[in-house]
């Protein structure tokens, strides 16, 4: 499956303008824009430890992962990855935020700082892998909402089985969201922008 020249070179568009953007508007330095000195050591919990660690074992995962032999991709065709894109790179936002919205509700300003950041870049990554995929449905609509259904009723979190325990993981150190949050503000508002409906993915699968 290639996409017709006006998809691939409007696709190229795309990512100059995700790049600009990024480099432009988003860049942040983790030296110099977290407030370091407002660290409040005497408010650490073995919570927020585990937290960390979960984030930081997604990371060690990641990387022995991608580092090993052969990565094996979740989805195997190009437009099957940026739904999949679209979807993972949300439920990443949502995981930031909510931490963001806990460090405000704690009067953290150290982790507040870091999770704003890091979860205004994965929404920016989910509205990439979006464009991209609103431009597969101009092309083949049909086609793109299968793959879309395909990928939705197989999508699991990268971390998910790279990580021992992983749901538990999740569940005890408070670093993870519930399928219900991703569901109703990751997976909904995702298939609105994109012009599609549960119902009407359902329907795809039917078929
Ligand atoms: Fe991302």
């Amino acid at each position: 499956m290639s996409s017709s020249p006006t998809v691939h070179e409007k696709a190229y568009r795309t990512y100059l303008e995700f790049f600009e953007v990024a480099e432009r508007k988003r860049r942040w330095n983790v030296f110099d824009d977290i407030p370091w000195a407002d660290l409040d050591a005497s408010t650490n919990t073995e919570q927020r430890a585990r937290c960390i660690e979960t984030f930081s074992a997604q990371f060690a995962a990641f990387e022995s992962e991608v580092f090993s032999s052969t990565w094996q991709l979740p989805f195997p065709t190009r437009r099957q990855m940026y739904c999949y894109g679209a979807l993972q790179e949300v439920a990443t936002y949502l995981a930031y935020k909510a931490q963001k919205d806990l460090a405000i509700r704690e009067g953290d300003p150290v982790r507040q700082a870091i999770f704003s950041f890091l979860s205004r870049d994965e929404a920016a990554h989910a509205g990439f892998y979006r464009a991209m995929v609103s431009l597969d449905l101009s092309e083949d609509r049909a086609g793109t909402l299968a793959d879309l259904a395909y990928v939705i009723s197989r999508f699991k979190m990268p971390g998910d089985g790279l990580i021992p325990d992983y749901q538990q993981r999740l569940r005890s150190s408070g670093a993870g969201i519930s399928t219900r949050l991703f569901v109703e503000h990751g997976l909904l508002p995702t298939l609105r922008t994109l012009g599609t409906s549960r119902a009407e993915l359902k329907a795809v699968l039917q078929k």
